[in-house]
């Protein structure tokens, strides 16, 4: 019988984090917004909008669209480059003491390192997310992604650049999700995130023209969840680094699904943009559950999943 508070404490390679409810890269801006309704601080941690080495003005409008179960993006990477973060969000970061994550992209190799080792020495960061995934971006992004032997020698490249907690944000299309998490762990990342958006379009019937500037984008929210399940419970039962689920969490059942499958923490994403209180409903689930399940800490819910034939 288990009568304490759980202890939700999450950890994830070298990093403890309060709880196992983080933000998106992308859904949450830089960490430093007065975002309405959300109290950041609640958050185990917030992974910031990716960062590039020079600022980025992202595609053309239209970026965004509604889908039936989640929306279609093609931002295309816009962000304030390095030396803006650097300069003007890092200081008013480490002043609020929010957790933060900065997710990373590159156009080659020797940029990511670059942004490795300029941000691998800045006090106020937690860790960084390498963001090897992105659909909507000519170069760089998921290019890194859908090649295992490129993935193995990128990461193997930042790591050498950092001992900073190093995670890697896998693609979910155009590669096995296995291979792919094999080539980032053996090359030294400590914990994967499964997965970024999907690659997917719409039509404007009426024009017969893409509803997006650049034609395609990635498709978030519940419609990727039960895809995403599948790679995180894959990737999670060989993996020997833990495992972040992102896709499609728009209430804590999701959340407990994940976290069953074999997670270790979840991103929300695109659900919180209707739903702000999101990460705290979430939060205050998982709480809830384990009470009722009798969990005294994340560990035993963590990869609880049985009867999988
Ligand atoms: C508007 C928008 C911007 C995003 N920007 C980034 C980004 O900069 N870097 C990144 O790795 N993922 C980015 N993502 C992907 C999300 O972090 C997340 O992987 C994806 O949306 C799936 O989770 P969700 O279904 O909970 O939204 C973005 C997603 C959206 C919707």
């Amino acid at each position: 019988m288990h009568d304490a508070a759980p202890d939700l404490r999450c950890r994830l390679g070298g990093l403890t984090l309060p709880n196992p409810v983080l933000a998106a890269s992308g859904t949450a801006g830089y960490g430093t917004e007065r975002l309405p309704g959300i109290d950041v601080n609640q958050l185990g941690a917030l992974v910031t909008k990716g960062i590039s080495l020079e600022p980025r003005p992202g595609n053309p409008p239209p970026r965004i669209v509604e889908t039936a179960c989640g929306m279609l993006n093609a931002i295309g990477l816009q962000n304030i480059g390095l030396k803006v973060f650097l300069g003007e969000h890092l200081p008013l970061l480490r002043e609020s003491g929010l957790r933060v994550i900065v997710n990373v992209f590159g156009e080659t190799e020797e940029q990511y390192a670059r942004l490795a080792s300029c941000l691998g020495n800045e006090q106020g960061i937690l860790g960084l997310e390498l963001n090897v995934s992105c659909p909507n971006v000519k170069k760089g992004g998921v290019a890194f992604g859908r090649d295992p032997e490129t993935l193995h020698h990128l990461v193997k490249r930042v790591r050498a650049e950092t001992s900073m907690p190093l995670w890697v944000k896998l693609t979910p299309d155009g590669v096995e999700p296995l291979e792919a998490a094999q080539a980032s762990w053996e090359a030294g990342c400590d914990a994967l995130t499964v997965a970024n958006t999907y690659l997917g379009m719409a039509v404007d019937v009426e024009k017969r023209r893409p509803r997006l500037s650049i034609g395609t984008g990635g498709l978030s929210g519940p419609a990727i969840r039960p895809l995403t399940l599948y790679r995180v419970w894959k990737v999670a039962a060989a993996a020997p680094v833990p495992v972040i689920a992102c896709g499609g969490v728009s209430s804590g059942r999701d959340a407990l699904e994940y976290l069953i499958a074999g997670a270790k923490a979840v991103q929300v994403g695109s659900g919180a943009f209707g739903n702000p209180r999101l990460y705290q409903e979430v939060l205050i689930s998982l709480r809830d559950y384990m009470i009722r399940h009798k969990m005294a800490t994340l560990e035993q819910l963590s990869g609880s999943l049985e009867g999988m034939p």
